[in-house]
């Protein structure tokens, strides 16, 4: 695999004396605009925030009990929408599809200049729709952290045990198949 999907992580241990440039920030974002999208729609919107402005601190008062123990230590926080258009379930359907991606596009970019990102699902949606006057055929999924894993010696207990638990995935034998669902298409791999 590429290094940078192979670095890829979502960290909760971030360093907050870290802070991102505006330039970095802005090709982050610029990744995600850059993503694919069905029927070239280009659905995907984002409210950016970036340590020390309003927009971040508004962006932390959205965080759920879990994530905020950790996230406003991050160096951005981007809050990422897309269409709402239950009406027409195909849209709908591939708008969540093209957030997705615009997601990992931001976080490839993030590792690429030198940051761990960390998508989050745990906010209140609703106060940032609030907050932000955020149209209606718009609906925030998810809320992307961007910031540098700190020094595990520095970082409360927890943080640094749940940092620390080993990541694994599905055996690929168990996920990709070939001929018939459920023979697998390749050998083992962890
Ligand atoms: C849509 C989505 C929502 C997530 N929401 C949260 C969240 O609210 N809080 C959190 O700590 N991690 C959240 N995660 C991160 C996952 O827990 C994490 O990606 C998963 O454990 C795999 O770890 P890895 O990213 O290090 O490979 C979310 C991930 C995705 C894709």
């Amino acid at each position: 695999m590429h290094e940078l999907i192979e670095s890829r992580w979502s960290a909760r241990g971030y360093d907050p004396g870290a802070s991102i440039s505006v330039h970095d920030l802005e090709t982050i974002v610029d990744a995600g605009r850059w993503a694919p999208t069905w029927g070239r729609l280009q659905p995907v919107r984002f409210v950016v925030g970036k340590r020390g402005d309003d927009t971040f601190d508004t962006l932390v008062g959205t965080l759920t009990r879990g994530n905020a123990g950790w996230a406003p230590r991050s160096a951005a926080l981007i809050l990422v929408c897309t269409s709402d258009r239950p009406d027409d379930p195909k849209e709908h359907t591939y708008a969540a599809v093209d957030l997705g991606l615009a997601v990992a596009q931001m976080s490839l970019q993030a590792v690429a200049v030198g940051f761990n990102a960390h998508p989050m699902a745990g906010f209140d949606a609703a106060a940032a729709v609030r907050a932000f006057d955020i149209p209606s055929d718009q609906r925030p999924l998810v809320l992307l952290a961007i910031g540098v894993p700190a020094d595990p010696a520095t970082l409360p207990d927890e943080i640094r045990e749940r940092d620390e638990q080993p990541r694994s995935r599905l055996p690929l034998s168990e996920v990709a198949f070939a001929g018939q669902w459920g023979t697998p298409a390749f050998g083992e791999r962890d």
